[in-house]
């Protein structure tokens, strides 16, 4: 009892730390002036700027002063998210090009040298989701891979892919400027420029994907961390993009080329035809898929490889940790397909497959061994169907990348981990599948990275522990591997090697990852419609 209140009253005085700037200001010289940060409880110190602005839908531009975001006074306010559907118009701004930076304590001493950057791009489907979500304050993670963690914002959703005259990759052109701003400023706080690692879940990931597709962004990063990369939707095509350009275009009140007609709609008017294309993207272009139908396009000029056998890759060499959660589809399965409680009949299964992967996909999957269910039984359906979201947009899609990365491009070492423990997300809270023994849904891996598990369970805080001592570690010498943890292999072409991540398990089961099954006799996506 004693226990569980302290731990309710800690986290209260944390959360008025936060809001509330009454501890110390920090200030540091860099070379576009003053910055203003807080310290944190932790030890770390918080800095909030705006490193880029932009015109709507035009390229954003690199700040060049250090100023607080939305024309704030205060150093200890949080940046406005950028506008977004299911939020009050008050907690966002078209003014959102800004950056959470997490400073650890230096070590006082000659030996200091620089410090590692990590770079966090968060997820949401391109359209949602800030640098002030929930779990991502750095300052822990910041003090345990004694790394400077940069949370950055990029625009979200039309205002940032489909501008109705173009260019259609604006979030893209704010996260090579975000890290470029960073490159400038980093020296001021101990960092370097050539000391960046980029980390990111979900979309997130999906992000750091575009940038290693994109050969203007090589020299901008070192390494890269992806988590829950839904790999199988790949990028959209041109001709993709152009479909639900013109469904966006159309319902807007001004002609595509009518700058000031465009600059005076309101971000609802925005936000609200967009959320329609978003809606009807599956049934516009079947390739858009469910998940994040609006996202970076395969353009040939920024963006220039599928990462994959058919193209080369950028002339890079950077080494990558691939990771998934044991049950990413969870959320997918349990909540959006069939929401509520009740199992799905066994003979949900075979059509369910078909509706989602066309009649020849789906005959190869339901043959096949991996995805058992006897369809007048009374198993539930989601059980295999939750196994094959998980394998099929997620798990195996990374699992194929990882083997390209290292075969096809090289390209320097990829590790491939799965989460087997993980700490629910609040998106998840309300899901029951999600709060059962021993499932991990997409995003429970997120507050175990950041060390921001509320009340961590012993196996939570020793997966923390592990994965930040990893993260320092892939940081510092480009390789996960720490005396005293297990041996993380990397990945080759024949095995990805993948290390359980939390729990008791020695060896992940490979199932239908095998490099014959998805991505050979069953196409992903990005395959299977060619882009
Ligand atoms: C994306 O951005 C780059 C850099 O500004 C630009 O050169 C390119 O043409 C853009 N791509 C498309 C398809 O507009
Ligand atoms: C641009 O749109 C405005 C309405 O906002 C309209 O009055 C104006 O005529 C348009 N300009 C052109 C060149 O079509
Ligand atoms: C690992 O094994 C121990 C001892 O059997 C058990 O108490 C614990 O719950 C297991 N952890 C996980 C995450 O399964």
């Amino acid at each position: 009892m004693l226990r569980s209140l302290l731990g309710v009253l800690s986290l209260s005085a944390f959360a008025h730390s936060r809001s509330v700037p009454r501890s110390t200001t920090i200030t540091s010289s860099t070379p576009l002036g003053t910055a203003q940060g807080i310290l944190d409880t932790s030890g770390a110190t918080r800095y909030a700027v705006r490193y880029a602005t932009a015109e709507r839908w035009q390229e954003s531009v690199v700040a060049t002063n250090w100023q607080l975001p939305n024309d704030f006074t205060d150093p200890g306010a949080l940046p406005l998210q950028c506008p977004q559907l299911d939020a009050d118009d008050s907690t966002f701004s078209e003014d959102c090009l800004s950056i959470l930076l997490y400073v650890p304590p230096r070590t006082p001493g000659p030996a200091a040298g620089n410090l590692n950057t990590l770079v966090w791009i968060h997820g949401g489907s391109f359209d949602s989701g800030s640098a002030t979500g929930t779990g991502l304050d750095g300052s822990n993670l910041a003090v345990a891979t004694n790394a400077i963690v940069a949370v950055l914002q990029y625009r979200l959703g039309a205002l940032a892919l489909l501008a109705p005259n173009g260019p259609p990759n604006l979030s893209v052109l704010d996260t090579m400027n975000a890290i470029k701003f960073l490159g400038q400023v980093l020296p001021s706080f101990g960092g370097t420029a050539s000391a960046i690692t980029l980390a990111g879940q979900s979309s997130g990931a999906g992000m750091i994907r575009t940038l290693l597709a994109t050969p203007s962004a090589q020299s901008l990063f070192k390494s890269a961390i992806l988590q829950s990369d839904p790999m199988d939707y790949g990028f959209l095509s041109t001709a993709t993009q152009t479909i639900l350009q013109d469904n966006f275009n159309s319902q807007l009140p001004c002609a595509a080329t009518n700058t000031s007609c465009l600059s005076s709609l309101s971000v609802n008017t925005i936000l609200s035809a967009y959320s329609n294309t978003n809606s009807a993207a599956t049934s516009l272009a079947p390739s858009t898929g469910l998940g994040e139908p609006i996202r970076p396009v395969l353009d040939g000029t920024l963006v220039t490889s599928r990462l994959d056998s058919t193209a080369p890759f950028p002339a890079t060499s950077k080494p990558l940790l691939l990771t998934t959660v044991l049950n990413d589809a969870g959320p997918t399965i349990y909540n959006v397909l069939f929401p509520g409680t009740s199992p799905v009949p066994a003979d949900f299964f075979a059509p369910t497959v078909e509706e989602t992967l066309g009649d020849e996909r789906a005959q190869t999957v339901v043959d096949s061994s991996y995805y058992p269910i006897d369809p007048n039984g009374d198993e539930d359906a989601r059980v295999p169907l939750q196994l094959l979201g998980t394998d099929y947009i997620w798990r195996c899609a990374v699992w194929t990348f990882a083997r390209e990365w290292v075969g096809n491009g090289a390209t320097g070492l990829a590790w491939v981990g799965v989460f087997e423990v993980g700490a629910t997300y609040p998106d998840n809270e309300d899901i029951p599948y999600c709060l059962e023994e021993g499932v991990v849904c997409h995003e429970d891996d997120i507050e175990i990275v950041f060390g921001t598990v509320p009340s961590p369970t012993a196996a939570q805080a020793a997966l923390t522990l592990e994965i930040q001592t990893r993260y320092r570690a892939f940081l510092e010498n480009a390789d996960p591997n720490v005396p005293g943890l297990a041996t993380w292999s990397p990945a080759t072409t024949d095995d990805v090697n993948a290390l359980p991540l939390g729990g008791n398990a020695t060896a992940v089961d490979v199932g239908a990852c095998t490099p014959s099954f998805w991505g050979d006799a069953v196409q992903y996506d990005y395959q299977f419609y060619d882009i």
